[in-house]
Formats: structure tokens, C-alpha cells, sequence
């Protein structure tokens, strides 16, 4: 079989790495990839929001399967395109992809099919909302209603901040037409999990769950960024909260898309918060997360393809999927300075003995060398009996890699380690 798959960071790298154990899969030509996963995949320069170039080179090469991971392409209608010229895909397609592309469509979607969430109120026009912060409960949550490349949510502690937040995204348009419109919301607390799921519509198979590290710096502090490093399981997620999330959240949110006309395909990412009066969604996305891909699937003992395939010709009730009991640690090696600016172009060395668990998210082949060419450059994952131990290979990987001007968290993991002791 022939694939290819859209996109080109470390959860592309998780996937494409997965995807290969199966012996039927011939090739895998990512779009566009990058330079680091050139041992695993095909890299084509074709940009992943390039709808019509990706269509046109699957149809060039006779593809026979699609895997379309980043939010950009599933919003844009990618799968749409390849589904409809007959090139099976895993995927949403763009109506059901909407659940990430408009947090304003996924908030009054939650409220239509009592979904439990932060209560919150939509605004398109600035004085109203700037009217409605001078009496809003403080800390609030102010959103951009669409993409923004995970940096949309600005959590104000003051009416000060909350107005900056308003008046960047709906005023300056630092987000573009993503911030037409905002979601202003209840701050909530608690422990937070990812749930990636699998679900064909009718059927939902949560993943194994993990813990992701938003904040750039140890102890949860700096600015938020794409992720730090991941950890699966989730320590807090116990399985009576599973039960509650599976009837109260995960089931009702696929029932509420069919009812909407807006079948979701694909894998659902449900961003949640265990709070006191129990779990709530704080996000969905329409797609695996970046980076606990590179903890679940690692865990994951069913064949992917095989899972893929139920998933897009509606069998997934009738296909296994099976985590193994260990655990999972990715400690991400970022370029100093990032999630704002940094210098990149400088040499990385990942001895091959340990290329299994390095997922490679910004790198550039040039003269037979691999150098740095983003802000998360790769991730480092090792699996072991126990989470301790997990942390501790997946730091010794680290300690084996190098690249000028790298920085990572030195606590990944060390907030599950904590769980159930506060
Ligand atoms: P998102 O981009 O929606 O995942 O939001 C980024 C991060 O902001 C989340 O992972 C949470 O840590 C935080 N966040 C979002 N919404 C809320 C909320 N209503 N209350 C507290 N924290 C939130
Ligand atoms: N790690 C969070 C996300 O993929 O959106």
C-alpha cells in the first residue's frame, strides 16, 4: 500500500513510525514532512494547507490510503477533497472538523447538547464584550473564536488583562479573522487530561489518556506553548472518571455531531478538566494531540492501520484496540527562546541507537547534515514498567541528543508523579 499523510511535526513522525509496522504499507510519502523522519518517510514539498497540490500528487501516485493529522488541512476540507476523487481517509471531514475550527460552534454545541463545560458568553462586537469584562467574575478565560495556532487563549487574572486580551484579538486582529469573534469564559481548575479517541461515528474507543505540559517553563511557568512533554497515563484519570466522561461527555459529543448533520470520522481529541463538580471539556480538537501522540501511541499494541481502516469504513465496533499496562514519557527539545523568537540552522546529532524514540518535529536536511528549522524541534520517548522509570529513560535519551541552543523542561512528569498525593 501506498499512504501518505499530511502534516510534518512529531505527531506525523509518531504516526508515519506506527503506521509502518504494518508489513502491508510499501511506502509513505509525508506532506511535507521534514528532514528528520527522511528514514521513515518520503518528504514531498507540498505545504499541508496546499488542498489542491496534495490532491493532485495523490492522484499522481496512486495512493491508496490518506492520513490528514494537522488542524489547518482537516479545516480547509482536505479529507472532503481526497474522499470525494475516491481516496480513502482517516479524518474528519471540514463540516465535523468545525468542533476545533470555531470554539464558538463547539461551546454552543456543548450548551444545545448539555455537554458539561465552563460557562461562558459569545461576543462580535468589541464594546460588548469589553462592556460585559467590567463585570465578569475575575480570572476569566477570553478565546479567539478560530485557529491560532494553540496561542488563542489568554487566561486574565484582571479586568486589565482581560481588556488587553479582548482588545488584541478583536482590535489589533493579532489572530486575523480568527478573532471576528471571542468566547469569554469561567475560569476552571483542576487536574487536566487528554483524551484522544478513535470514533467512527458510531462507535468511540477512548486511547489510552495522557497529561500534557503547555507552559514553556518548570513548575507550570512562562508562556503557553505548543507542549513541552507528555506523559500517558494520565495518573487522575481513574477509571470511575472514565466511566463519567465516556456517558456524560464522549457519547453525547457523537451523538450531538450526528444530530447536527456533522458525522465526526476520525480521531477526537477531548481536552478535559477534573474539577470539583466533575469532568468538563475545556477543548475539542479534531485531531491527534501534539505531542501526546508520542506517548499513546507508543502504548498502542493494535495494528494502527488496521484501527485507521474501521475507523474510516465504519467497522470500529468490530476491531480491537488494545494499550499495553506500561508508560510513557516524551520530553520535547525545543530551540532557546521559543514560543517566541529563536535562531535555528544549527547541527543535531541523534545517535541511531536511539532513533526508534526520537520523534523529529523541526528539522532541515542540508549537506548531509541535520540542523534545527523550528521552535519544538523533536521529542524524546521512552516506555517503561512504571511512570518513574519512564521519566527517567526518556531524560537519559535526552542527555544523548545535542544541538546548540537546546532547551527543555527539567519536571515532565513530575506533577503525575505528585497525583494522588496533594
Ligand atoms: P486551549 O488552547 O483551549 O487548550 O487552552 C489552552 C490552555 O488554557 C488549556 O490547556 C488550559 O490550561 C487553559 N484553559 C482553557 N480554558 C480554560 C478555562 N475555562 N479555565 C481554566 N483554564 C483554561
Ligand atoms: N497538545 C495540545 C494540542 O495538540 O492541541
Amino acid at each position: 500500500m501506498k499512504l501518505i499523510i499530511v502534516g510534518g511535526g512529531g505527531r506525523e513522525h509518531a504516526i508515519i513510525k506506527k503506521l509502518k509496522e504494518n508489513p502491508a504499507v510499501e511506502e509513505i510519502f509525508a506532506l511535507p514532512g521534514n528532514g528528520g523522519m527522511t528514514d521513515d518517510a518520503v518528504c514531498v514539498d507540498i505545504s499541508a494547507k496546499d488542498i489542491s497540490g496534495i490532491a493532485k500528487f495523490a492522484k499522481e501516485n496512486s495512493i491508496d490510503y490518506a492520513v490528514v493529522a494537522p488542524d489547518d488541512p482537516l479545516v480547509l476540507g482536505c479529507v472532503d477533497k481526497l474522499e470525494d476523487m475516491g481516496i480513502p481517509c482517516f479524518g474528519p471531514r471540514a463540516n465535523a472538523a468545525i468542533i476545533e475550527g470555531s470554539k464558538v460552534f463547539s461551546k454552543n454545541l456543548m450548551k444545545k447538547y448539555n455537554i458539561p463545560t465552563a460557562a461562558y458568553e459569545v461576543f462580535s462586537d468589541l464594546n460588548a464584550a469589553l462592556a460585559y469584562i467590567e463585570t465578569a467574575p475575575m480570572p476569566t478565560v477570553v478565546k479567539a473564536d478560530g485557529l491560532a495556532l494553540g496561542k488563542g487563549v489568554i487566561i486574565a487574572q484582571t479586568r486589565e488583562e482581560a481588556k488587553a486580551a479582548v482588545l488584541e484579538i478583536m482590535q489589533d486582529k493579532k489572530f486575523g479573522a480568527s478573532g471576528d469573534r471571542i468566547v469569554v469564559e469561567e475560569f476552571l481548575e483542576g487536574p487536566e487530561v487528554s483524551v484522544l479517541s478513535f470514533t467512527d461515528g458510531k462507535t468511540v474507543v477512548p486511547m489510552i489518556s495522557s497529561m500534557d505540559h503547555k507552559r514553556a517553563g518548570d513548575n507550570d511557568t512562562g508562556l503557553n506553548t505548543g507542549g513541552m512533554g507528555t506523559v500517558a497515563p494520565n495518573p487522575y484519570y481513574t477509571k470511575e472518571i472514565a466511566d463519567v466522561c465516556m456517558e456524560k461527555i464522549f457519547l453525547p459529543t457523537i451523538n450531538a455531531m450526528n444530530a447536527e448533520g456533522r458525522t465526526f470520522k476520525g480521531c477526537l481529541y477531548f481536552g478535559l478538566m477534573l474539577t470539583k463538580d466533575g469532568p468538563k471539556v475545556i477543548e475539542y480538537n479534531c485531531r491527534f494531540g501534539d505531542p501526546e501522540t508520542q506517548v499513546v501511541l507508543p502504548l498502542l499494541e493494535s495494528d494502527l492501520l488496521t484501527v485507521m481502516k474501521a475507523v474510516t469504513e465504519e467497522k470500529l465496533s468490530k476491531t480491537e484496540v488494545r494499550f499495553s499496562k506500561n508508560h510513557a514519557c516524551c520530553v520535547i527539545m525545543a530551540s532557546k527562546g521559543y514560543p517566541q523568537s529563536y535562531e535555528k540552522g544549527f547541527e543535531m546529532n541523534i545517535p541511531a541507537e536511539i532513533s526508534d524514540s526520537v520523534y523529529v518535529a523541526g528539522a532541515l536536511r542540508k549537506d548531509g547534515k541535520l540542523l534545527t528549522n523550528g521552535g519544538r524541534v523533536l521529542g524524546a520517548t521512552a516506555v517503561e514498567e512504571t511512570l518513574e522509570k519512564a521519566i527517567k529513560s526518556a531524560y537519559a535519551l535526552v542527555d544523548r541528543i545535542s544541538f546548540e541552543n537546546a532547551y527543555f523542561r527539567r519536571d515532565i512528569g513530575a506533577r503525575a508523579m505528585k497525583a494522588g498525593k496533594e
